[in-house]
């Protein structure tokens, strides 16, 4: 069976925990070989964005978390910030939880995106890393997020983009259609999964889309920083 007649037979949130759990072991290293660890040095510029729109950032929530890099990232340029990091793959929450033990200001939760009940106007930062893209009912994610932000609250999203170059957009779907599902299937043992991810790029937002979104669930301010040709991209938006 086809990786799109899967999806389209399964419920993409039992498929994409599958696809997580399957590969939370070698997560870390095809991250670092996709981006040739360039993704540590994006995900710090995600949180230097943040602070350079609010110096206030206490609470923070990372969504989708994953093995929990961005958490990381985000202690160490935010000392003082309580961090919770949310997934709902256990098994990558474990990575993450090693990572962190010998920090007291990072807690995971265990939780589906879609059941976070926070109180309104509690959090400070969310910070959602290659998570985005991935929901079911992205909508939702940003209705809790604005809902959930104190006033003058951030929003920080980094995903893939779509590139405007039209060489640089080839080159970049051969590296993603090709290449990526090839690492895949030799360092993680799982093709399939990594068509996946190649392929949710293709019902993922342009940038402008995802900004105008943004604005469009009452966001004051949203803007987003390409980077890599627009292979990837930040989101910023202000509540
Ligand atoms: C591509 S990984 C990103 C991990 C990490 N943020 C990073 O930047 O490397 C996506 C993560 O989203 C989590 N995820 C996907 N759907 C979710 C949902 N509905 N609720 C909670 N977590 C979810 C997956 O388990 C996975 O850990």
């Amino acid at each position: 069976m086809s990786t799109t007649t899967q999806i389209k037979t399964q419920n993409k949130e039992v498929y994409v925990n599958n696809m997580f759990t399957d590969i939370a072991n070698k997560y870390d290293l095809l991250n670092n070989l996709m981006t040739f660890g360039l993704h540590k040095i994006w995900k710090k510029n995600v949180i230097k964005l943040a602070i350079s729109e609010n110096n206030t950032l206490n609470n923070v929530i990372d969504l989708c978390c994953g093995t929990g890099d961005l958490a990381l990232i985000t202690s160490k340029l935010l000392p003082n910030a309580k961090i919770v990091c949310v997934d709902n793959c256990q098994t990558m929450l474990d990575i993450a939880n090693n990572k962190f033990k010998n920090l007291n200001n990072i807690t995971t939760l265990k939780s589906n995106i879609d059941e976070i009940n926070w109180n309104p106007l509690s959090i400070d930062l969310i910070t959602i890393g290659f998570g985005l893209r991935n929901l079911s009912n992205r909508e939702n994610c940003i209705t809790m997020a604005y809902r959930i932000l104190k006033q003058n609250g951030v929003f920080a999203c980094i995903d893939l983009g779509h590139p405007s170059n039209k060489l640089w957009k080839s080159i970049y779907y051969i590296f993603f259609f090709k290449i990526v599902p090839l690492l895949g299937e030799i360092f993680a043992k799982n093709k399939e999964a990594y068509s996946y991810l190649s392929s949710s790029l293709l019902s993922w937002y342009t940038q402008e889309e995802l900004s105008t979104l943004l604005l469009k669930h009452g966001f004051k301010k949203a803007y987003y920083k390409n980077i890599m040709g627009g292979a990837i991209a930040i989101h910023i938006a202000i509540k």
